[in-house]
């Protein structure tokens, strides 16, 4: 299939591109990479010995969009462009709005004008909002977001959702991401966060690497089995073979669709910095902070809807994860070094 992957040089996108390489589908990558590098393309011809047809283009920019849908011929997209910073998103709500929903809006113009329906979008767990129990299936209710970047996702679940309503012909599957972390097994492909990282893996790796004196661990009062946060931490390399898995939603015309996709699993930040510091054989310095604002005690999956239906379940452990992280970030200490 042709595949136009927006946002496919960032960190859940080139992930993904790499599974589709593999498998046989064409990837086409669309990015302005404002949070992404260039040489990701590299990277990922080095993985696979394929080049994926890259286009530098900004989705706010309609009138380039629409060459490229007059260039390639698209069937399917998977819509990973998007600001995902929470923090940032307090801070400058319109830009947040602004560039993911415009940005989506436009797509969608563009796609009905190129008569595209098919869409796999990249949601996140985020828009359950607190949930009453876990774990958390796809039919509890959405919820309040505690932030911009949170509304941006459940509003254009949303959209997408009248969008398929309205008109039958399209095929959307939105896909709730709980914690993704981890890397590439080759080491090649992974998280660059700007600044200092707010999640908790990229922050462990650069305490690690030496970059960040300690982790800093948000509350231990939490109602969980070592009071602190519990959260259902999946490798990358997973959810993005779940993108190639949802691809049979699109092949089946099945219309509307979402799924979550996490392990089912909940680790605490206590578990995961020993598992780190197992897997790789460093000790992770620690002091317990206050409980920051925003986070619940308890967040994880029930992945069961995604295997009965796609036949996919998360195979890699945290074990996986934390050494797959950690080989990320020695290879490349300072990220793609442009970015
Ligand atoms: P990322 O920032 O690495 O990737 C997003 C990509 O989109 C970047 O390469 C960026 O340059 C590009 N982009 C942003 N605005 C654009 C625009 N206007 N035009 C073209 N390209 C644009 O983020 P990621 O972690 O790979 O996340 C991918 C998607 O998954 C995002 O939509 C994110 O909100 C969603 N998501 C991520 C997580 C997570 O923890 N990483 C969790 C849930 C959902
Ligand atoms: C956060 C976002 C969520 C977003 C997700 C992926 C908030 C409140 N939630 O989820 O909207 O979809 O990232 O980008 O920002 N922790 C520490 N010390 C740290 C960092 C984290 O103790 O330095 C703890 C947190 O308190 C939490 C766990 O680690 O218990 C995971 O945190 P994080 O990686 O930021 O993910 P979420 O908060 O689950």
């Amino acid at each position: 299939m042709n595949i136009l992957v927006t946002g496919g040089a960032g960190y859940i996108g080139s992930h993904t591109v790499v599974e589709l390489l593999e498998i046989g589908h064409n990837a086409i990558i669309m990015d302005n990479l404002i949070n992404s590098s260039a040489k990701v393309i590299d990277r990922i011809e080095a993985i696979t010995g394929k080049r994926p047809t890259f286009y530098k283009c900004d989705m706010l920019d309609k009138a380039a969009m629409n060459a490229l849908f007059d260039k390639e011929s698209i069937e399917c997209v998977i819509h990973f462009a998007g600001l995902k910073a929470v923090g940032e998103s307090v801070r400058e709500p319109y830009k947040y709005y602004y560039n993911n929903l415009s940005g989506s809006l436009d797509l969608i113009d563009v796609m009905n004008a190129h008569n595209v329906k098919n869409l796999i979008f990249s949601s996140s767990a985020t828009v359950y909002g607190i949930p009453k129990t876990v774990p958390i299936t796809e039919n509890f209710p959405k919820g309040e977001c505690t932030n911009p970047y949170g509304w941006t996702k459940s509003m254009l679940e949303q959209i997408f959702t009248d969008v398929q309503k309205a008109d039958p012909k399209w095929n959307v599957v939105l896909l709730r991401y709980f914690n993704p972390i981890g890397a590439h097994q080759s080491g090649l492909i992974g998280e660059t966060p700007n600044g200092i990282p707010n999640n908790l893996m990229p922050y462990i790796t650069q305490v690690a690497i030496g970059k960040l004196k300690e982790l800093g661990i948000f509350g231990n009062d939490y109602n969980t089995h070592d009071g602190t946060g519990v959260r259902d931490y999946i490798h990358v390399v997973d959810l993005a073979k779940a993108h190639v898995k949802a691809l049979k939603k699109i092949t089946d015309n099945s219309g509307l669709s979402v799924y979550n996709l996490g392990t089912g699993i909940g680790y605490s930040v206590l578990d995961v910095v020993k598992s780190f510091e197992k897997a790789n054989g460093i000790k992770i310095p620690y002091s317990i902070r206050p409980r920051r604002a925003g986070d619940i005690d308890s967040y994880y999956a029930s992945a069961d809807k995604a295997y009965k239906e796609l036949g996919w379940k998360a195979e890699l452990g945290i074990e996986d994860m934390c050494k797959d992280s950690w080989n990320f970030q020695k290879k490349n200490p300072n990220g793609y070094d442009d970015k």
